[in-house]
C-alpha cells in the first residue's frame, strides 16, 4: 500500500474544507494555527472570520488599540494570546515591513512564535518541506509506519522529513490532520498524546525545573523557542509568564536569564 498516496487521495475526495485552507495569505495561516493550538476546528471558524475582518493584516493588528484587542478575548478566555499576536504583529511591522519572512530560523526569532508555529505557517502558506508535527500527526505517522510510541520528537521529525511527498508539503499536512482527527483518532489506535505521561513528567513543575537548570547549568541567556521544542506540548507561554510573574526569572528579548 502505497501510504501516502492514499492519504491524499482521501483529501482530495473528503477533505474538510476550512476558511484557512482557501488562504495562502501567510498572516491568515499564523492567525489560524495560534487559534487552533488549543481550541477545536469548529469553534476557531466563526473567531476566525471576525478576527480576519477586525484585523486583516499584520500592519492593522500592530495599530489596534488595546480595546480592539480585548472584543477579542472571548476566544478561549485566553487574551493574552490576542497580546502575543499583537507583540508578534509589531515586530513584524517594524523589522519587515509587515510581511512574515519565509525562513524558519527567522521566523523563530520572533516573538511567541514557536518550532511548531513556524512549521506550520512555512507548510501551509509556502508549501515548504518542514514536517509539521502535532498530537493527530504524530499518532497518524506512529500508527501507519508501525513507529514505537516512544519515539522522540527530533526522531519523528527526521522520519517525518523524509517522507513529505515532493511539493506537496501542503496538501499532505492538511491530510495527515484529517486523518488522524477522522480516521485515526486516539480512542481507535490507543496511541497517548505526549502530554499524558507521568505525574511529573509533563507537567508545569517538569518545565520551570528543567528551565531553571538550565539557566544554573549555563549561566548564558535560554531561547524560549528552545523551551517550546522540548515541550512541544505544553503551554510553555503561560508557564514562563508565571514565573516572570514570581520575578524567578526575567526575559531579554526572546531568551531568558536569572536575575
Ligand atoms: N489544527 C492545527 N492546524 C490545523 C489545520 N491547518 N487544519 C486543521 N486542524 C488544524
Amino acid at each position: 500500500m502505497n501510504i501516502p498516496q492514499n492519504i491524499l487521495d482521501r483529501y482530495k475526495k473528503q477533505g474538510r474544507i476550512l476558511p484557512w485552507r482557501q488562504t495562502k495569505d501567510p498572516y491568515a495561516i499564523h492567525i489560524s494555527e495560534v487559534m487552533l493550538q488549543q481550541t477545536q476546528v469548529e469553534r476557531v471558524i466563526p473567531y476566525f472570520h471576525q478576527w480576519m475582518k477586525d484585523f486583516p493584516d499584520y500592519v492593522s493588528l500592530a495599530k489596534a488599540t488595546k480595546t480592539d484587542l480585548l472584543k477579542h478575548r472571548s476566544w478561549l478566555g485566553f487574551n493574552s494570546r490576542a497580546l502575543r499576536l499583537q507583540a508578534c504583529a509589531q515586530t513584524v511591522v517594524e523589522q519587515y515591513d509587515g510581511k512574515l519572512p519565509n525562513k524558519r530560523n527567522q521566523l523563530l526569532w520572533l516573538p511567541w512564535i514557536w518550532p511548531y508555529t513556524s512549521a506550520a505557517i512555512l507548510a501551509f502558506a509556502w508549501n515548504q518541506e518542514v514536517p509539521v508535527i502535532d498530537t493527530n500527526i504524530r499518532r497518524v505517522l506512529i500508527f501507519l509506519y508501525k513507529l514505537p510510541e516512544t519515539i522522540s520528537l527530533q526522531e519523528l521529525e527526521l522520519f517525518a522529513e523524509k517522507i513529505i511527498p515532493s511539493g506537496k508539503s501542503r496538501d499532505w499536512h492538511n491530510a495527515l490532520m484529517d486523518y488522524g482527527a477522522l480516521e485515526l483518532t486516539a480512542r481507535k489506535t490507543k496511541i497517548k498524546p505526549l502530554s499524558k505521561q507521568s505525574k511529573f513528567e509533563g507537567s508545569d513543575r517538569q518545565v520551570r525545573g528543567w528551565i531553571l537548570k538550565q539557566l544554573t547549568k549555563d549561566d548564558k541567556p535560554l531561547l524560549i523557542s528552545r523551551v517550546q521544542e522540548e515541550f512541544p506540548n505544553k503551554d510553555v507561554a503561560d508557564i514562563i509568564k508565571g514565573m516572570l510573574d514570581e520575578k524567578l526569572i526575567l526575559k531579554k528579548k526572546w531568551t531568558l536569564i536569572l536575575e
